[in-house]
């Protein structure tokens, strides 16, 4: 495992939308949580459907209980807004919100953060990001890609976004998908500047003939 390192307690502004792969922002939630910061945690109800499909939970629109998706434990440091919550914390750069991460980020919601829109507190805590010149990581998942998609995320990257897509690697031999899945929410923690042990650090490779990987010396890191 990674050595992690230690980062001060900070806010973290974490947005759900409706592309495929909630169990990212889930884990990204709980991993934050777990390292002691504070998140403020905002859904699409795009992402209430795709909870729905994809981690089998029933989530009243009307309603919506997200801090029961967490742990006890974990939710005292737990912020859920509306999604049409424009007062709420992340809306405002004065906040002091340290980074937003947009996770899984659809296509739509890439699209409209891309071009300012800020129809509901998801794009409006990014476009608070670009505007404030203080970290956007957007994860998108689809696949394949259009060329509206490509141009929406060029335009993003050059606002200094951080499109991380939810392509999870292979080299470190996952063996669940819990591991693909801690995979890209490492990647996201690493690019944030968090310290984290959710994924093994890749090493030089061994010389030895017919080695070619460093996970096949028997060596656990
Ligand atoms: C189970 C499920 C999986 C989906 N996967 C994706 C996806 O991977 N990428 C995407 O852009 N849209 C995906 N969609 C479609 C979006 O949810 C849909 O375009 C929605 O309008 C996006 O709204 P939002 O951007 O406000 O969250 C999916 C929908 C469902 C129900």
């Amino acid at each position: 495992m990674a050595e992690p390192t230690s980062t001060p307690s900070s806010q973290f502004a974490v947005g759900w939308s409706g592309g495929s792969g909630i169990a990212y922002g889930m884990r990204l939630v709980e991993v934050l949580l777990q390292a002691g910061h504070t998140v403020h945690l905002m859904a699409t109800p795009a992402a209430f459907r795709v909870l729905v499909h994809e981690a089998g939970v029933a989530i009243d629109p009307v309603r919506p209980d997200l801090a029961g998706l967490f742990a006890p434990a974990l939710r005292a440091n737990l912020r859920v807004h509306a999604i049409d919550a424009v007062e709420a914390a992340p809306a405002s750069g004065s906040a002091g919100i340290r980074a937003t991460i947009i996770c899984p980020c659809s296509m739509g919601t890439l699209a409209r953060i891309a071009h300012g829109f800020s129809s509901n507190l998801v794009e409006r805590a990014a476009d608070v990001a670009i505007k404030e010149g203080r970290p956007l990581v957007v994860v998108p998942r689809e696949t394949p890609l259009s060329v509206l998609h490509l141009e929406n995320m060029l335009a993003l990257a050059r606002l200094s976004a951080i499109v991380l897509p939810a392509m999870p690697g292979f080299y470190h031999r996952p063996g669940s998908v819990q591991e693909l899945v801690d995979f890209i929410v490492g990647k996201i923690l690493d690019r944030l500047g968090v310290a984290h042990a959710l994924v093994r650090r890749w090493q030089t490779p061994s010389q030895k003939p017919g080695l070619t990987s460093p996970w096949l010396e028997g060596e656990e890191p």
